[in-house]
């Protein structure tokens, strides 16, 4: 029989819930440990799934032989050190998104899962939704797509808006769709222009919305719209538009109810019906479920990952936020 794999949870919050739910399911998962800084998040956690114990000292669980991955799960200012410190640790790294703020700080991240021979995998799960694949399957050479991720206005107080824990709308948030718009090109995005700034938060040091153009190395281009100033009632919070000169795909309603509508090919519609019942709930619909499979696979049997992003995607989508940052502060056009 295959061993479990051992997993130890660091950041005991929302996100972190989504993922013990899943794996709690997964007969290959082994629920360990769980820390928070705030020790009843981590015991309420433990006792929700049933995992062995529940600390306040992460260094516990690194030193724990009985673990193999940490999920990191806490606010973007502590990723950089928390995945440096479990790498050194040598324990495999799965890293809620985005992988830091910065790309100095990801590339140190990177250096030090090289150096320590790690997997470390980000938490980009709109990859593993069904939808986002058949997408790409069925437009797998886009020459032009459109990325749009835009929320109502998100309150002031909350951390991700704090500009050293969560970066903002552009780098917290945004860099699900750039991470994105790469992996349906499969391509390096070259350079990277941008408009926009601070529309919505007038008094934090932010950036909360971003029109970007990107030209990838193929020739292709996709735009991308990010931000907190309204809310679609068509397309929903998240929109993809993939053309490749002959079909259109469009995936829309992603955070509620997932759809594909085509243009040009023999597949018009793709909606949660399509899907095989054990992929219809939200979890299934999202991604989230065949992204941990993925991580149980590639840590216990060193099954390759292909879907998922590794550091280097995690580095390039963080990228693209601060140099779209960077291009709307200079006026000028960023290479990658
Ligand atoms: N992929 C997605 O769809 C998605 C959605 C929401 C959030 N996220 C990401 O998940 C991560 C966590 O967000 P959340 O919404 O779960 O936040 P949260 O505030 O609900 O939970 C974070 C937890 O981390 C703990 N924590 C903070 N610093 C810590 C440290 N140094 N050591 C141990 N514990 C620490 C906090 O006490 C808190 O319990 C972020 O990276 C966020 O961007 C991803």
């Amino acid at each position: 029989m295959q061993e479990k794999v051992g997993i130890g949870i660091i950041g005991c919050g929302h996100m972190a819930r989504t993922h013990a739910r899943i794996l709690a399911h997964l007969p290959e998962a082994y629920l360990r440990g769980f820390a928070d800084l705030r020790e009843e998040a981590a015991q309420r956690l433990r006792a929700e799934v049933d995992g062995e114990y529940a600390t306040t000292d992460v260094a516990r669980l690194l030193e724990d032989e009985g673990i193999d991955v940490v999920l990191i799960c806490t606010h973007h200012d502590s990723h950089r050190p928390l995945c440096i410190q479990a790498a050194q640790a040598g324990k495999h790294v799965f890293v809620e998104k985005p992988l830091t703020l910065s790309i100095e700080d990801c590339q140190e991240v990177e250096r030090a899962v090289e150096g320590a021979g790690v997997k470390l995998m980000v938490g980009f799960q709109a990859r593993f939704s069904p939808f986002s694949q058949k997408l790409k399957e069925v437009i797998p050479r886009p020459l032009v797509t459109v990325g749009q991720l835009v929320d109502p206005r998100w309150g002031d107080e909350i951390w991700a808006n704090d500009p050293v824990e969560g970066g903002g709308n552009v780098l917290s948030q945004g860099c699900h769709a750039f991470d994105l718009v790469c992996w349906f090109n499969d391509s390096e995005p070259v350079t990277i222009y941008a408009e926009g700034g601070n529309f919505t938060h007038p008094q934090l040091p932010i950036t909360d919305s971003v029109v970007a153009t990107i030209r990838f190395a193929n020739g292709s281009v996709a735009s991308v719209i990010i931000g907190d100033f309204g809310a679609n009632p068509f397309t929903g919070k998240a929109f993809y538009e993939l053309f490749d000169g002959t079909k259109t795909g469009t995936m829309y309603g992603y955070y509620s109810e997932p759809a594909l509508r085509f243009w040009g090919t023999d597949l018009e519609t793709y909606t949660v019906a399509d899907l095989p019942p054990e992929r219809r709930d939200r979890w299934g619909a999202h991604g989230y479920v065949d992204m941990m499979r993925a991580l149980l696979a590639w840590v216990g049997r060193d099954v390759d990952p292909v879907v998922a992003a590794q550091a280097k995607e995690g580095t390039r989508a963080t990228a693209l936020g601060v140099k779209a940052i960077e291009a709307i502060k200079t006026g000028q056009p960023q290479a990658l």
